[in-house]
């Protein structure tokens, strides 16, 4: 059985005191959660700090983005090793708003993973179609895309440490989720390729969230879905009610 994982994505939320705020409150809650991995996903400035309240926690620490390079004149931009000296376990890539609003490719992105398991960290990959490309139908020929590219190159033993997070692009911050059966019929796709670049054993090790418009409300059907391993979630993790009602509904229903 895989090991839920659910994460925070704070995108550009919260200064220091606040991002504070919500990680005491997080761990109030969510003390005796045992078998699912949480972690939270503040800003780059917010990192150390809430890395050292979450000391001896069950809560741990990701970045939302990385640069390859080990280090250099690469102004405004900050290395895996960096951010594992933050405190960081996990760096999520190739989020759509990256690849949206800053030119991202899946080329990027695979630079960017290789970096990041040759770190030690683990991967969130994140793969996912715009409607524009659902209404022609071409949604699996893109995430094959996304997925045959970003992972080119990546070793079978390195494969065991990926996460990979399905978020169709409409479905982000829109409120509009999408179904379960909707979501299921990818995350199978997803591991019946991952099956192919891989072996039947490594896909099924590898842990597949779903993200997009993930709420109290449509979690525990979600969670439902053989093929969905956890979410990766944005406007609702940056709630202290919201996140641990999400966790606790997660942990209820794999039980
Ligand atoms: P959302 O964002 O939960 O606000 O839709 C998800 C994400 O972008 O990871």
């Amino acid at each position: 059985m895989r090991r839920l994982i659910i994460a925070g994505n704070w995108k550009m939320y919260k200064n220091i005191s606040e991002s504070l705020e919500l990680t005491n409150g997080l761990k109030r809650e969510l003390y005796d959660i045992e078998n699912i991995d949480i972690v939270l996903c503040p800003v780059f400035t917010s990192l150390a700090s809430v890395s050292e309240v979450l000391t001896d926690s069950n809560i741990q620490l990701g970045a939302q983005d990385v640069y390859w390079q080990k280090e250099g004149a690469f102004t405004g931009e900050i290395s895996a090793s960096m951010l594992k000296d933050a405190g960081c376990l996990f760096v999520i890539i190739g989020h759509s708003e990256r690849r949206q609003y800053f030119s991202e490719s899946n080329q990027s992105v695979n630079q960017k993973l290789k970096a990041v398991l040759e770190s030690g960290m683990a991967p969130i990959v994140c793969v996912g179609e715009t409607l524009k490309q659902r209404e022609a139908n071409k949604t699996l020929d893109i995430i094959k895309e996304q997925l045959q590219e970003g992972l080119e190159g990546i070793s079978a033993e390195d494969a065991g440490r990926l996460i990979i997070a399905y978020e169709p692009v409409w479905a982000i911050g829109t409120g509009k989720n999408a179904t379960a059966t909707q979501a299921e019929e990818v995350h199978a796709y997803i591991r019946s390729l991952l099956e192919k670049i891989y072996t039947k054993d490594i896909a099924a090790s590898i842990r597949i969230q779903y993200g997009g418009s993930v709420k109290p409300g449509n979690i525990e059907e979600l969670m439902q879905q053989p093929d969905i391993d956890g979410a990766l979630v944005g406007g609702a993790s940056l709630n202290v009610d919201s996140f641990s009602e999400i966790i606790k509904i997660s942990q209820r229903v794999r039980k």
